[in-house]
């Protein structure tokens, strides 16, 4: 432990499983005390619990990150607990939807859209104003290689990842002066449920993602451990001068390509 968010009050939506949970597991090893808001009850709430059990400081606040709704009474009680103050979001939820194009419906396009991309304006709407009340804050968003790497029977997806690119630069753009940071990390696949379903849905349609081009394309599967800590790099003071930056954590796949 190197004590890198020591005393910051962080939020990690989708941090119960996966690269979330893991990025969870992390900062809370670095000092933050940790707000965990997730739509799995269960899971949110076990590791917050594995987290305190480790001498971490973790709560689970259950909450579906498309609903404005939800969105402003978890962040109501963050700020609760956090005294009003909130150093970092990450913006870690969201899902996949892989089928052909003409396939996907109406009703899909939004759904996906409002887990992928409006999560990530409900969510840095309602921390935003305590961090510029508080003088700053660092927000990481998780977009992925999808946003700049067309993969066939997944264009929803694609495009919610490109919208969370220009998010994460706007954003940067119009706070730099402020004292706020935004930046995305951008993964390969990793060995997560989503991960994991994903190219097995992929594979169904015949897309080549076997292990043989995983092993091509970025030499193996990314752990959601190498996510998490290239998010605490992005969230934390070691990055203090990245901002609007997409940071690829895809092992040399995307300049492979
Ligand atoms: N797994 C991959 O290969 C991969 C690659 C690139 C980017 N990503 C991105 O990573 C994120 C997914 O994370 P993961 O791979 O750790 O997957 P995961 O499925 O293991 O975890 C996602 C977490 O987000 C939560 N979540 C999903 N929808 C939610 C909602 N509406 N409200 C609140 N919480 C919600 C889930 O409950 C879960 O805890 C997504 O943003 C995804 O686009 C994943």
């Amino acid at each position: 432990m190197t004590d890198r968010m020591a005393g910051k009050n962080v939020v990690i939506s989708g941090g119960a499983a996966g690269a979330g949970g893991a990025a969870s597991e992390l900062f809370a090893r670095e000092g933050a005390n940790v707000a965990i808001v997730d739509i799995q009850v269960k899971a949110g709430a076990a590791t917050a619990e594995a987290i305190c059990s480790n001498g971490g400081n973790a709560f689970f606040l259950e909450a579906d990150v498309s609903s404005s709704e939800q969105v402003t009474a978890a962040i109501a009680k963050a700020n609760e607990a956090f005294a009003g103050r909130i150093d970092a979001l990450f913006n870690h939820a969201g899902t996949v939807i892989v089928k052909p194009f003409l396939e996907t419906t109406e009703e899909e396009w939004e759904w996906l859209m409002n887990v992928n991309v409006k999560s990530m304006f409900l969510m840095t709407k309602a921390v935003l104003p305590s961090m510029l009340d508080n003088g700053g804050g660092t927000i990481v968003n998780t977009s992925s290689i999808s946003a700049v790497a067309g993969t066939p029977m997944e264009v929803l997806y694609c495009t919610s990842k490109g919208a969370c690119h220009m998010f994460t630069r706007a954003i940067a753009i119009e706070y730099r002066d402020r004292g706020i940071r935004c930046n995305a990390v951008c993964p390969g696949f990793i060995r997560t449920a989503h991960g994991l379903r994903e190219l097995k849905e992929l594979r169904q349609y015949s897309v080549d993602v076997s292990e043989e081009d995983i092993c091509r394309l970025q030499g193996r599967i990314c752990e959601p451990e190498e996510v998490a800590s290239a998010a605490l790099f992005l969230a934390s003071a070691d990055s203090s001068f990245v901002n609007g930056e997409t940071l690829f954590v895809d092992n040399g796949m995307l300049v492979g390509t």
